[in-house]
């Protein structure tokens, strides 16, 4: 068994022994143990303590770090982003600097289904590579485990490709991986005025291969106007559950037209997005029941797209259960930074720091249901860890933001 101890550690972060779901106030609290070391046994986290509990002579470890000064902390668990995807779209970037929306520019084809046409140009291959890519700088920039949806593709072809790709990622990259099945994202243009004929290939072409060869963990659909209807959106889930996928859902973006009350009676495991609500929406997902779906605020899309952000405040402190998580997609937000997420929910939504990292870790990990393997400093959890830089504090990770402040990151016991 390869055994290794980092003495001497700073701050050590999130560290619980047991976890739930944080909820409203919950978020604030986050345990830290300062002057700490950290056993790491064949990639796991083996035991942790204060320095001053350590007998290291005691011990016979293969190695012993000795941090001097640094914070450790979880790996970043981002819990939604479109990380496969082909190309880029910065020319609608330069568009809606010159005044078009982000809705005009769907309208007249561009936004996801312009990304659509460039993924089925695209080999299997090819988008593996761009993907692999990306995985590899998010994973450099602290994230240890990540959900991937499809929605690209838009065709039985393209969906499967899509999600071959994610299922090959998660084969070779050591990061933890759920794969969601979004082929409800938009309806590609010829079916622009036949809505059942595109949900009929959704239901009875896409979803019985993926559950077949075993490709999606989730469902999600993109409930919008001008994209699906909750009611829509309930045919789809109603359908992925038969096969076991659970949603996890595109709600509230640009309008409140119904998503959350149906995302809720479809037990949702999370309903992201979240930028418009209203007070009843925000008491719906709030309170301490269980069973209420995790809020995924991914405040780079409206930050991005420069809209309002997401009323994290709101929804905290009514109690909600918020995550965060980065979004990464090629038209709202091309970027998988989940340490500017960090930075920019505490300075633009008003988190605080605490709340902001348990959203971005814990509650990251509950709502890809990856709790029990990441998310926090607990024994038994995989060492998905972010050693930073000499920092001051750890309230200076979201105040110093844009800055590089992460010296190494680990996943599953091995530096990267
Ligand atoms: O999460 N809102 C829907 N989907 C993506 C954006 C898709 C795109 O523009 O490519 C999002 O923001
Ligand atoms: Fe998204």
């Amino acid at each position: 068994m390869a055994s290794s101890v980092f003495i001497n550690i700073k701050l050590l972060v999130n560290v619980r022994e047991q976890t739930q779901v944080l909820r409203g106030k919950e978020l604030a609290i986050l345990p830290v143990i300062e002057d700490a070391y950290l056993v790491i046994e064949d990639g796991i986290i083996a035991g942790y303590g204060q320095m001053k509990s350590i007998a290291i002579a005691d011990h016979k470890f293969d190695q012993a770090i000795n941090l001097d000064g640094q914070i450790v902390l979880p790996a970043w668990c981002d819990s939604h982003t479109h990380l496969v995807f082909a190309g880029s779209r910065e020319n609608e970037f330069v568009d809606r600097i010159k005044g078009l929306t982000y809705q005009q520019i769907a309208a007249k084809g561009g936004g996801i289904l312009n990304s659509a046409s460039k993924l089925n140009a695209t080999s299997e291959d090819e988008l593996f590579n761009q993907a692999w890519k990306r995985l590899g700088e998010v994973s450099r920039m602290g994230t240890g485990s990540i959900e991937i949806k499809s929605g690209y593709g838009l065709s039985v072809d393209g969906e499967l490709k899509m999600l071959r790709v994610i299922k090959k990622l998660k084969e070779r990259s050591n990061l933890s991986i759920k794969s969601t099945f979004l082929g409800a994202h938009t309806y590609p243009l010829e079916y622009k005025d036949d809505h059942n004929g595109y949900i009929d290939i959704v239901i009875n072409e896409m979803l019985p291969v993926i559950a077949k060869e075993k490709l999606a963990d989730y469902i999600d659909v993109f409930c919008e106007k001008g994209f699906f209807s909750p009611g829509e959106m309930e045919t789809i889930c109603r359908a992925g559950a038969q096969y076991g996928l659970k949603p996890k859902l595109h709600v509230n973006q640009m309008n409140s037209i119904g998503g959350i009350e149906t995302g809720i009676k479809l037990n949702a495991v999370s309903l992201d997005h979240l930028e418009t609500l209203n007070n009843t929406e925000i008491s719906l997902l709030s309170g301490t029941q269980s069973g209420l779906p995790i809020c995924s605020l991914l405040p780079t899309a409206p930050f991005f797209l420069h809209v309002p952000l997401q009323p994290a405040r709101q929804l905290i402190d009514a109690g909600a259960a918020v995550a965060l998580a980065s979004d990464y997609n090629p038209g709202s937000s091309p970027s998988g930074n989940m340490n500017f997420v960090v930075a920019l929910s505490c300075i633009q939504m008003k988190m605080l720091p605490e709340e902001a990292i348990n959203a971005a870790t814990l509650n990251g990990a509950y709502a890809m249901e990856l709790h029990e393997e990441v998310g926090s400093i607990t024994n038994g959890k995989k060492a998905n860890l972010i050693f930073t830089k000499p920092i001051p504090s750890l309230d200076y990770l979201p105040y110093s933001f844009g800055n590089n402040l992460i010296d190494k990151v680990m996943i599953h016991g091995q530096f990267i």
